[in-house]
Formats: C-alpha cells, sequence, structure tokens
C-alpha cells in the first residue's frame, strides 16, 4: 500500500505549486491520469492578473473582480487573493518562469490587457503562459527529492473512514482508491489535495484538454463534501471555429491588444450589447455572440485583428498566429472564425480560506475549488492567481497544524474490490453515452438556458446516470468508465445547481427568470444519504 504526508491528485498549477511548499515538511505523492503536462495550466494562454504597475492599484484589481463576480464573490477572499497577487508572481519568477519583461513600465514586466480589467495587468509569456509556468514548476518538482510523480495513474474514489466529530460520527479522508493499469490500490495520506481542474468536457464545445472531466469535483461530491456554484460555468467566447481544430483558444489578450468582434459582414456588433464593448466582462460577450449567432443563423462569428502588422502579431501571439496559419488563416490579413465554448468552472467544491473542504484531510485547490473569489463569473486571469495564493495558504495551513498532522496514525483500509465483476466487451455503451451527455449539456444547458431545457436534460442525464452506474458496478472498470462516470454526475450538479437558481446572473442566465434576485446568494448543497445510497434530488444511487 503507497503511503505518504500528502496525495495530491492533479499536475497543474495548483497541485505542483501545493506540492513544492509541502515537500518541505513530509513525503508528497502526486497522481496525474495522463502525462504530467496534460493539463489545462499547459493550455494556459492569457497570463496570470496582479497589480504590478505603479499606476494600478489593488482597489481597482478587486473592484474588476467584485464587478465580474456579479454579486457573489465573497470579498475577503478577493481582498486577500488580490493582495498577495504581487507576492505569487514574484515566487513564480524566483522559481524560474520567464515573463515577458518590458523597460518600458514601472514593473518591468510587459502587461496584457483583458475583459473586466480597467488596467494592463497580466503577466504572460506571450500566448504560452501557462506551458512557461507548467514548465518551470514541473522542473522544479522533479527535482525535489520528497516529490512522487505519477503519470497514468487515475484517481476512482475517495478513502474515507469514519470519525467522531464532536458527538457524532462523521468521516475523514486518509487517501484515495488510484488505478494503473488494470489494478487499483488504496493510496493512503495525512492529507489529500484535489487539484484536477475543471470539468469542460462535460460540454461538447470547449477549451479544455481531455483530461477536464471534473474528477475531483464527482469524488468529493461522492465523498460527502459540500458542492457550490456548480451552475457557474464560464463560456470563453472566442475559441477558434475550423473544422479540424477541437479545442483551441484564442485568448482574450486579442482583444486585449484591440481585436473586435464582428459579424460575416465585417460589422462590429459589441456596441449594441454593452458600453465596454469588446472588453465586456466574458459572460456579456459569450452570450452577445449566442445572440448573434441565434439572429443571423451563421455558424461563427469573426475576431478582427488584421489591422496590426504580421511582425506585431507574431511576436506577441506566436501560437495563435501560428495555429491559424496552419489552418490558412492569416490573422494579419482576415479576421478569425470564433465561437464561445465551455471554459471554466467558477464553482465546485466548497473550501475555506486556507483550501479546507467540508471534509477533514481533504483540500481543494484550483479550479476544483470554490474559494469565494470568482462569484458568479471568474475575471480573465484571476484563476492562475487563485491557484498560486491558496496553494500558498493551504501549505501554510498544513505547516502550522504540521505537529498535529504528523502524529495522525494513518488506519489500515479495505482493499479495492472487483467482487464478480466481468469485463465489458462494448466499448460503444461507454463512448455513446459520452456523446449523448456532451450534446444534452450543450443544447440545454448552455449559455442561454430555460426551465423546459434544465427539465428535460435533467430527465436525460437521470437514466444516462443510472444506467452508467450500473455499469460501474456490473463490469471492470477503466479509465474511460471512470471519467464517463464522473462527467455523468458532474453534468447532473450543474443541472440541479442551475435548475436551484431562479435568476439570471453572471454566467447563469435563464429566459424565465430574467432579473437578479434581491439577496445575492451562493447555491450550496450535498449529497444526502438515503441509507446505503445518496440522492441527488429524485436521483439515487
Ligand atoms: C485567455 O487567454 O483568454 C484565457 C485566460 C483565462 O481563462 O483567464
Amino acid at each position: 500500500m503507497v503511503k505518504s504526508d500528502f496525495l495530491i491528485i492533479g499536475s497543474g498549477i495548483a497541485g505542483l505549486s501545493f506540492a513544492l511548499k509541502c515537500a518541505e515538511m513530509g513525503t508528497v505523492v502526486m497522481v496525474t491520469k495522463k502525462r504530467d503536462v496534460d493539463t489545462a495550466t499547459n493550455l494556459a494562454q492569457g497570463g496570470i492578473a496582479a497589480v504590478l504597475e505603479e499606476d494600478d492599484s489593488m482597489a481597482s484589481h478587486i473592484n474588476d473582480t467584485l464587478l465580474s463576480g456579479a454579486g457573489l464573490c465573497d470579498e475577503s477572499v478577493v481582498d486577500l487573493v488580490v493582495s498577495d497577487g504581487p507576492a505569487r508572481v514574484r515566487e513564480l519568477v524566483r522559481i524560474g518562469v520567464d515573463f515577458v519583461k518590458d523597460g518600458a513600465t514601472t514593473s518591468g514586466y510587459s502587461l496584457g490587457r483583458e475583459g473586466g480589467h480597467s488596467h494592463r495587468r497580466v503577466a504572460h509569456s506571450y500566448d504560452l503562459t501557462g506551458r512557461e509556468i507548467e514548465r518551470a514548476l514541473l522542473e522544479s518538482a522533479r527535482a525535489t527529492e520528497n516529490i512522487t510523480l505519477l503519470e497514468n495513474h487515475i484517481a476512482v474514489d475517495l478513502l474515507m473512514v469514519p470519525e467522531a466529530c464532536g458527538s457524532n460520527m462523521g468521516s475523514r479522508c486518509v487517501g484515495a482508491y488510484v488505478m494503473e493499469g488494470e489494478s487499483v490500490e488504496p493510496y493512503r495520506a495525512k492529507v489529500t489535495a484535489l487539484c484536477s481542474g475543471g470539468v469542460g468536457k462535460v460540454y461538447l464545445y470547449t477549451t479544455n484538454p481531455d483530461i477536464a472531466t471534473g474528477d475531483g469535483l464527482a469524488m468529493a461530491f461522492r465523498a460527502g463534501a459540500e458542492m457550490e456554484n456548480m451552475e457557474f460555468v464560464q463560456f470563453h467566447p472566442t475559441c477558434l471555429y475550423h473544422p479540424q481544430e477541437k479545442n483551441f483558444l484564442i485568448s482574450e489578450a486579442v482583444r486585449g491588444e484591440g481585436a473586435v468582434l464582428v459579424g460575416r459582414d465585417g460589422v462590429p456588433f459589441m456596441k449594441k450589447y454593452d458600453p465596454r464593448e469588446d472588453l465586456a466582462t466574458r459572460d456579456t460577450v459569450a452570450r452577445a455572440i449566442d445572440s448573434e449567432l441565434k439572429e443571423t443563423g451563421e455558424d461563427c462569428v469573426y475576431l478582427d485583428i488584421s489591422f496590426r502588422d504580421a511582425e506585431f502579431l507574431m511576436k506577441r501571439f506566436p501560437t495563435i498566429f501560428n495555429r491559424c496559419l496552419s489552418r490558412g488563416i492569416d490573422i494579419s490579413k482576415q479576421p478569425i472564425p470564433v465561437v464561445p465554448a465551455a471554459h471554466y468552472m467558477c464553482g465546485g467544491v466548497r473550501t475555506d480560506r486556507n483550501g479546507r473542504t467540508s471534509i477533514p484531510g481533504l483540500m481543494a485547490l484550483g479550479e476544483t475549488a470554490s474559494t469565494g473569489l470568482h462569484g458568479g463569473n471568474r475575471l480573465a486571469s484571476n484563476s492562475l492567481l487563485e491557484a498560486v495564493v491558496f496553494a500558498d495558504r493551504a501549505a501554510d495551513y498544513c505547516q502550522k497544524s504540521w505537529d498535529r498532522l504528523q502524529s495522525f496514525e494513518l488506519p489500515d483500509v479495505d482493499v479495492w474490490k472487483s467482487g464478480n465483476a466481468r469485463k465489458l466487451s462494448e466499448e460503444i455503451l461507454i463512448n455513446h453515452n459520452w456523446d449523448v451527455i456532451r450534446r444534452t449539456m450543450w443544447n440545454y444547458v448552455g449559455i442561454v438556458r430555460s426551465e423546459k431545457r434544465l427539465e428535460l436534460a435533467k430527465k436525460r442525464m437521470a437514466v444516462i446516470f443510472q444506467e452508467i452506474d450500473q455499469f460501474y458496478h456490473e463490469y471492470i472498470i477503466t479509465p474511460n468508465m471512470i471519467e464517463l462516470r464522473n462527467i455523468a454526475l458532474n453534468a447532473l450538479l450543474i443541472i440541479q445547481s442551475a435548475m436551484e437558481r431562479k435568476e439570471s446572473r453572471g454566467l447563469h442566465y435563464t429566459i424565465d427568470y430574467k432579473s437578479l434576485d434581491k439577496h445575492p446568494h451562493p447555491t450550496v448543497f450535498k449529497r444526502k444519504m438515503n441509507g446505503q445510497k445518496w440522492q441527488i434530488d429524485m436521483l439515487e444511487c
């Protein structure tokens, strides 16, 4: 049995940042289900937002975050994240991240601008920021003796043991069941951290990598953790629209450099929707594009930056320039066809200000967590920031509690039992359900929602969910089945959360309740137990 002080699930910016700090205290095992670089961090283009310039201010970054969050941010969390931002950016630089420099700025860094920001404050490595951060953190983690990073290891479920909680019995997380090849083993740890990213693959079109199946969210829910604001799925306004492209993002930083959204006729349309025009927040821009597409019947809109010369574009956006060119689109001469796509889960596993979930022994960081920073709509480039700030806070909390944590004796746990499970011979049963879930979510639980569509989605998803649950118990599990089970559950959680919000706020827009509720409130829920089974509303498993 594998045993460590810390078990970290996921190898993006949150997991790696946390691992590097935990390694100063004890042993760290990191598991990641594909290669270590297969993370959403690695695809991030824009950068990391922080107040670095003299003419910028904390108050302005705080205000932009609050405005974007549509009344649902936790103001104290916004304050602490923004205030800690510059220190965390400097720390990344010390670890080896090469942000682009600019001698003309007071900070010495070239700073980009994105929607919803009233200043240039996004430190970047051109349009490869995530890749550069991932490279530096991975290099550092690989060189750290206390960190064991295991690729192709997929977590199946959390290891839970009963624990006295005052006069009641609660439960504690002591690790996870992890699958490698065909074997599933318990990996025990004093602290387990879910850093497994978001859930973009629940939707047909997404900017996310294939790993984004919300494994951490689903495991946390099944274990009984409190979930928050799962209805707030952020759609990025500009994903490249091309038959050979699956999930290629056109960074919002392109609009930050002046690009304009236009229709097929070349006419800009954002003025109709928001006085901030192309630099409005993402919820507004994505909805505007959705509305244009519905009105015109076109398949895409266009992002025009052709007024900038090729030399500038090649230098500032090398990945975007070359990728578009490889598809026959010269962005210095023609507009880029774009559509919105699922991009970021603003809710997630509810945590406190130290990254602790409602389950003892379990932390959640990065996109998996709902910390209170993003509210109803995340401000661009605040996600990498949140990941490093909370990784630091969580490690600090562990450090302060280290005497207690270290003396905790890990209990024995059950080995994984496959029972009478058989091998599933027809993979089509899995693939078909993937497809149905993703289409259902795209068509019924997308940018614009209605009660009717949510009801229909829930009915369909409930049937599929039961079927998948049956497969899970009858057949020998595979990584594909584990992911399918997780996206099915996440789909239901998103639908259920969306049904509970009877208003339009931030990223949740429904034609049935167009106005804002007077009292902003998060959507918080957890599984309800009925004997050995748990329930989501009418569904029992
Ligand atoms: C982008 O570059 O547009 C994405 C940045 C983000 O999601 O914050």
